[in-house]
């Protein structure tokens, strides 16, 4: 049975969207709703719009769109029962009980069980005679008892069965195992233990949960790490290790680093404030996430080659979303574990000192660069300058430009005020650019072509804008749509998307149902609600709604006259000129 509808609109008149919305994105008024920065992709100027009155949001940059649980499910990234779930905490609301146990949503209850089973089974195992191999590595990596237990640090003896076993016994079945990736089967089915004598670090996500496990061999035997594949819960391109600790401790920066062994290290060091990627490089996704919890981002990853070159590709997803960014290098090659382990009970102090010095992102990218040319060479020299111009014009303070336009100055020997004009009239250049582009996104969003959910719509362009606007009308007055409902028949729409919206309006107008966006999202998926959300942003409120139906509903009924194209192809000269003569009166 699915949640029942009437807990669904108590859930939603509850949860007001500006409010939940303000949790994550900062609103300004505008109009009659509030705009901000769309925290769904990575923008400077703000098109992200939420309409308290109609309970909608809508980004008119990257599409998305849909009503407080919408957002919810895509912010969260949960699924639909557990943004529900979750919205109903925030409102002090419970959830029907026999809803919490149904497919993919008690799959995924059963995975975070078995996971934390299997947590507290590897953390005890670490204490038992078997562990003490375990135990003792950890030590010599100069863990602390605090640390192994903050941490939940564990051990997953060797057998291959007894993780198996005990699971088993806590009523888990060999498919749930398998499922959580826990387990894995043998060629006569049989489940056996996925790591095996490694230590094992378990990966939380922000809520709590036990998504997955990385697990270290303490020999030299390949591969170093084993971690969760993807499983339901565990997405590596989400999450970030230690994020739960990191976030509370951001106060406005991250320190982002390679390894589970560097974020341990750090925290243990006094710098809660590290996360790292889970044996993958950053994603976007991960730098969207990392957004909303910092402005400013330290890049602290390995000295060696990998290192440098996953800097520069970190660099290049991190610098579009605005964070502030700067690099640390750890001397001598070793990497922060390793650094901070080194220098003993000095290791936290100068990991400190190596902090306030790192230099920004720009610093680091000047260095790169500048040893790709021979500055001896007087056409090396002006094609670096220009490179170093470009790269300096990407700071969006001009006092930092500064500190690198003297620096450059001073280093090639070239005059100051040249190097400014020409930094200057690059960042002019870069803003312009920046406020195109954006602009062409919008654009590109807006126009038919890209419309992925209404693909009728390129053909009967003028029909679906007054189809789109009628829809919008009807969601947003109620009594515009009981009085269209009757008088129109659903064959009147030309594109067979909006048709289905209308026909589902009717259906409910029909049953004296009410009928807002909020009350469609049932029906609807995703993406199908975002472009629903979308028409009512692109169309404000009509000055006289009855006036507004009745034009868009004429103009249905003009495109109905018209053949379509391939009509065109198949008809008689009769049939032409009726219709050209149409087109005329149309004209007229
Ligand atoms: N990693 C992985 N699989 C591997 C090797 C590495 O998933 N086979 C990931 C792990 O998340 C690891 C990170 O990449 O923490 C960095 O790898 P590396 O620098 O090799 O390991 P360290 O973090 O330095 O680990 P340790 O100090 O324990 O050697
Ligand atoms: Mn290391």
């Amino acid at each position: 049975m699915p949640i029942p509808e009437e807990f669904i609109q108590e859930l939603k008149s509850r949860c007001d969207i500006a409010e939940v919305v303000s949790s994550y994105v900062t609103l300004k008024k505008a109009g009659r709703g509030l705009v901000g920065l769309c925290p769904f992709h990575n923008e400077k100027s703000p098109s992200f719009s939420v309409s308290p009155e109609n309970g909608f949001f809508h980004c008119f940059g990257c599409g998305v769109g849909g009503d407080v649980i919408s957002f919810i499910k895509r912010i969260e990234n949960l699924d639909y029962v557990e943004a529900v779930k979750l919205l109903a905490q925030r409102a002090g609301m419970t959830v029907p009980e026999d809803n919490r146990h149904e497919g993919m949503a008690a799959l995924k209850t059963r995975i975070y069980e078995a996971n934390r089973e299997a947590a507290r089974f590897f953390h005890r195992q670490l204490y038992a005679p078997g562990g003490k191999e375990a135990l003792a590595y950890l030590r010599k990596r100069r863990l602390t008892e605090k640390t192994i237990i903050h941490f939940g640090l564990g051990y997953s003896p060797g057998s291959r069965f007894e993780l198996v076993n005990h699971l088993r016994s806590k009523g888990f079945s060999p498919s749930e195992m398998v499922q959580a990736n826990l387990a894995s089967l043998s060629r006569n089915g049989n489940p056996f233990d996925r790591f095996s004598d490694r230590v094992m670090f378990p990966i939380i996500d922000l809520r709590g949960n036990v998504i997955g496990f990385g697990g270290r061999i303490m020999s030299d035997i390949k591969p170093k790490y084993l971690n969760t594949a993807e499983t339901p819960v565990f997405n590596k391109s989400r999450n970030l290790f230690a994020l739960q600790f990191a976030k509370n401790k951001a106060k406005g920066r991250l320190i982002l680093v390679e390894g589970y062994m560097d974020v341990i290290a750090l925290h243990q060091a006094g710098f809660e404030n590290t996360v790292a990627t889970l044996g993958t490089a950053l994603t976007q996704e991960q730098a969207t996430i990392i957004k909303r919890y910092c402005d400013e981002v330290v890049l602290c990853y390995d000295a060696d080659e990998a290192g440098q070159k996953a800097t520069a590709r970190a660099i290049d997803i991190l610098r579009p979303t605005g964070l502030k960014l700067k690099i640390l290098t750890v001397p001598d090659g070793k990497d922060p574990d390793e650094f901070i382990k080194a220098h003993g009970d000095q290791g936290p102090a100068r990991f400190r000192r190596l902090l306030e010095n790192s230099g920004n992102d720009v610093e680091f990218r000047l260095r790169k660069l500048r040893s790709r040319f021979n500055t001896e060479i007087t056409e090396q020299r002006v094609a670096f300058l220009t490179e170093a111009a470009k790269l300096t014009a990407t700071l969006e303070n001009t006092i930092e430009q500064d500190v690198y336009i003297s620096r450059l100055s001073e280093e090639l020997n070239v005059e100051k005020n040249a190097i400014r004009q020409m930094v200057r009239k690059y960042s002019r250049y870069q803003n312009r650019e920046y406020a195109r582009k954006e602009q062409r996104e919008i654009q590109r969003k807006i126009s038919a072509r890209d419309d992925r959910i209404n693909t009728e719509k390129t053909f009967h362009l003028r029909a679906a804008n007054a189809e789109e606007a009628l829809l919008a009308l009807m969601l947003t007055n109620a009594d515009v749509a009981a009085s269209v409902c009757p008088a129109l028949s659903p064959e009147r729409f030309m594109t067979s998307f909006n048709r289905k919206v209308y026909e589902v309006i009717r259906e409910r107008i029909g049953r004296g149902a009410d009928c807002t966006l909020m009350n469609i999202s049932g029906v609807f998926s995703d993406q199908e609600m975002n472009a629903i959300a979308g028409m009512l942003a692109s169309h404000p409120r009509e000055p006289d709604p009855p006036a507004a139906a009745r034009e868009y509903i004429q103009v249905l009924e003009d495109e109905s006259q018209m053949l379509t194209p391939e009509q065109i192809v198949a008809a008689d000269d009769q049939t032409l000129m009726e219709q050209l003569q149409k087109m005329k009166e149309k004209k007229k």
